[in-house]
């Protein structure tokens, strides 16, 4: 099968790239020290290559997740960075030896949850910023002693500064991180344990206070991540035919739209081409800016590479990815050579809860 015979839209993965952005992190933050986070990929297949590479435990932040590691051999460490009331089908995979769990917590109902189910280990987490989970550094103590009342193992901590991964500012990136894990230090001095867990793609080589790293999407890579200057490609893109051309106007529309690409950081790249906007099935562009549509190469039936603003909502609304040896391209103009070999295809397999 060549990138000529997929139905689009279609996820396409350079493996080339996908091996290079794993052989970069896995430089810095060689084994254990890297906890990748599939909610990025959702893919076991992809996941099982970053375990060969060394890094053999995980975040996740659904249970389905949690749940398809498990059933595909990945159970060695698995780290819910998530609040979960509904804690059954950990306690349930703890029980039978399938994974071993440990689940963030923030409050006493969510210590409650876990202890209730049957799971044995938590971390604290700890909000350093981002106002979506985690306690205030000052009562994480509090929580740690809750949790090992009720019979808890407390690993550690952690706190994820997602307000703080995508600043275009490398100053600035620099600076906050260095305040948000000022907080998570606090909370680790109160809490005790092993594990400080935090970062992401776009504070890799910039958070130096965690004891692992929980990026995800530097396997792939986004557009918006691009603009950071990161020394990882984009590796995943939206195959896409072009369906209708207009000479008048001077636009062309390819099939992949809204229903088939994250759009919550805006709208996705097509090399060589101006992107016009999205609808729910459709990506309108032009030539950039300077080149006439009568000199711009791209026709009716070309095949075209849109590149997503991000990947874990993109990943999520398809079934598989159809991998290439890499590179997709050329990325100099906006059609790609559809001649390339499709060589394997690795199912979304932890979509869902
Ligand atoms: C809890 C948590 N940790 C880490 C990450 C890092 O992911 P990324 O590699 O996309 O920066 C995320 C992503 O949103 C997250 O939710």
């Amino acid at each position: 099968v060549r990138l000529a015979d997929l139905p689009t839209p279609a996820l396409v993965v350079d493996h080339e790239g996908f091996r290079a952005n794993v052989a970069t992190m896995g430089d810095r933050w060689p084994g254990a020290a890297l906890r990748p986070h599939v909610k990025a990929f959702k893919s076991t297949a992809l996941a099982h290559q970053l375990a060969a590479s060394g890094h053999t435990g995980f975040c996740c932040a659904t249970i389905r997740e949690v749940e398809g590691m498990a059933a595909a051999g990945l159970g060695a460490d698995l780290l819910l960075a998530n609040e979960v009331l509904d804690a059954g089908r950990l306690g349930a995979l703890v029980r039978a030896d399938a994974a071993r769990v440990t689940v963030a917590v923030d409050s006493p109902e969510t210590i409650a949850a876990a202890a209730a189910a049957g799971v044995r280990e938590v971390l604290i987490d700890v909000n350093v910023g981002l106002p979506r989970c985690g306690c205030d550094p000052g009562d994480a103590g509090r929580l740690a002693d809750e949790a090992r009342a009720a019979g808890l193992t407390v690993r550690g901590v952690m706190g994820y500064e997602g307000h703080v991964v995508g600043l275009a500012d490398r100053a600035a990136r620099t600076d906050q991180t260095a305040t948000a894990m000022a907080l998570l230090g606090e909370a680790h001095a109160a809490v005790g344990g092993d594990v400080v867990s935090g970062g992401g793609t776009g504070t890799w080589d910039l958070n130096t206070w965690i004891t692992e790293l929980q990026a995800g999407s530097f396997t792939l890579l986004d557009t918006a991540y691009d603009e950071l200057g990161l020394p990882f490609r984009p590796a995943l893109c939206v195959l896409g035919t072009v369906i209708s051309t207009n000479a008048t106007a001077g636009y062309a529309v390819a099939d992949v739209g809204l229903k088939s690409l994250g759009m919550d950081h805006g709208n996705p790249l097509v090399d060589g081409a101006t992107v016009w906007f999205c609808s729910d099935e459709h990506t309108t562009f032009g030539p950039p800016r300077g080149t006439a549509y009568g000199d711009w190469p791209v026709r009716v039936g070309d095949r075209v590479a849109v590149w997503p603003a991000h990947i874990d909502p993109t990943i999520a609304l398809h079934a598989q990815l159809s991998v290439i040896d890499g590179p997709i391209g050329p990325r100099t103009g906006a059609t790609i050579d559809p001649t390339a070999e499709v060589v394997d295809t690795w199912p979304v397999d932890l979509r869902n809860w």
